[in-house]
């Protein structure tokens, strides 16, 4: 892509100008945008950038592994994996309210966030991959009115506290542009094309309380679900998709016994931009065969209900 090639050489000459030699920190999540910046930004400055991924023990089956293998090993970034899912699960113990969840989610973020950051010597930059949608979207809501369903939780504020400086060389970018750099930077094509993940993680698909039993079953039904996606084709035609653990037990039959285990929710939506939505109309077969395999491959599982409701006037997350 001849455009892109031409935004990363000039992406790449002004991080080095703006940094010089100092050293740059960048969260990273394990989502597109700041996995583009990051590659972007090490292409620039080398080692002068670390990154820290925070994990929050609320990530899907595997995922913490294949970022840090997919950064560290392959792309040889230094990367600091914090691993404080004990400190989050400990605090969220007993939460069930939907903003009192995301609200300590985000609290303890910009805390360890701010812990581990402090050990890099010399750190004088963030590096964030925020794009030009939310550079406008953050201007027009400025003083205006707003109506706040969700408090979506971001490191807003942490620069000033931090007495760091913002490097952001998406600004310019939309999404399908930041997916192009991300192309041209040679980040693989099925990491580009990951549907989107809320900052608070399966918190928000674990509606009411959340428990590691619940969590362990909420992965490894979501993986199943992906899975059947995935090998019927469907992916790429769906915006967002995932599994959701309800707060309730049903009753099953199973062989001889009687089950009484948790229901599951199935969400698949086609979207633009995230802000409305429809639900995805997969066939019969496909909602049979995949009810059927989630209860077969996964203990604790004994209903699933697939969610046919659009946003508005539903939400895509339960939470
Ligand atoms: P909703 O559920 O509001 O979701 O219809 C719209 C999009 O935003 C994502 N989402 C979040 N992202 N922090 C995030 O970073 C949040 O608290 C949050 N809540 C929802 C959701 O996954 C969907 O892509």
């Amino acid at each position: 892509d001849w455009t892109m090639g031409a935004y990363r050489t000039e992406a790449i000459a002004k991080i080095r100008e703006q940094v010089g030699d100092k050293q740059v920190i960048c969260g990273l999540s394990g989502g597109v945008d700041s996995s583009v910046a990051a590659v972007l930004i090490h292409e620039a400055i080398g080692d002068q950038l670390t990154c820290v991924f925070v994990d929050h023990g609320l990530l899907r089956q595997n995922e913490a592994d294949e970022v840090v293998t997919m950064f560290r090993d392959n792309y040889n970034i230094p990367l600091i994996h914090a691993d404080e899912s004990d400190l989050f699960l400990g605090e969220l113990e007993g939460v069930s309210d939907p903003e009192t969840k995301r609200k300590i989610i985000g609290r303890l973020f910009i805390d360890v966030f701010q812990k581990y950051a402090s050990q890099i010597d010399g750190a004088e930059f963030l590096a964030q991959g925020t794009l030009y949608p939310d550079v406008i979207e953050s201007v027009s809501f400025s003083g205006g009115p707003s109506v706040t369903i969700k408090s979506h939780h971001n490191v807003g504020g942490l620069p000033e506290k931090m007495g760091l400086k913002l490097v952001e060389p998406l600004r310019e970018l939309f999404k399908d542009e930041v997916r192009a750099l991300g192309r041209e930077l040679g980040l693989p094509a099925s990491f580009i094309g990951r549907h989107p993940f809320p900052g608070p993680g399966l918190a928000i698909r674990c509606p009411g309380e959340i428990t590691r039993e619940k969590l362990d079953i909420l992965r490894r039904a979501d993986a199943v679900y992906i899975d059947q996606i995935r090998k019927h084709g469907l992916y790429d035609e769906i915006w967002q998709a995932f599994a959701a653990i309800l707060p309730m037990r049903t009753v099953g039959v199973m062989g001889d016994g009687r089950t009484y285990d948790f229901a599951l929710a199935l969400r698949a939506v086609t979207s633009v931009d995230g802000m409305t939505a429809d639900y995805y109309p997969f066939t019969h077969e496909f909602l049979g065969e995949t009810s059927t395999r989630i209860i077969n491959e996964v203990r604790g599982i004994n209903r699933v209900f697939y969610d046919c409701t659009s946003k508005p006037p539903g939400t895509i997350e339960l939470e």
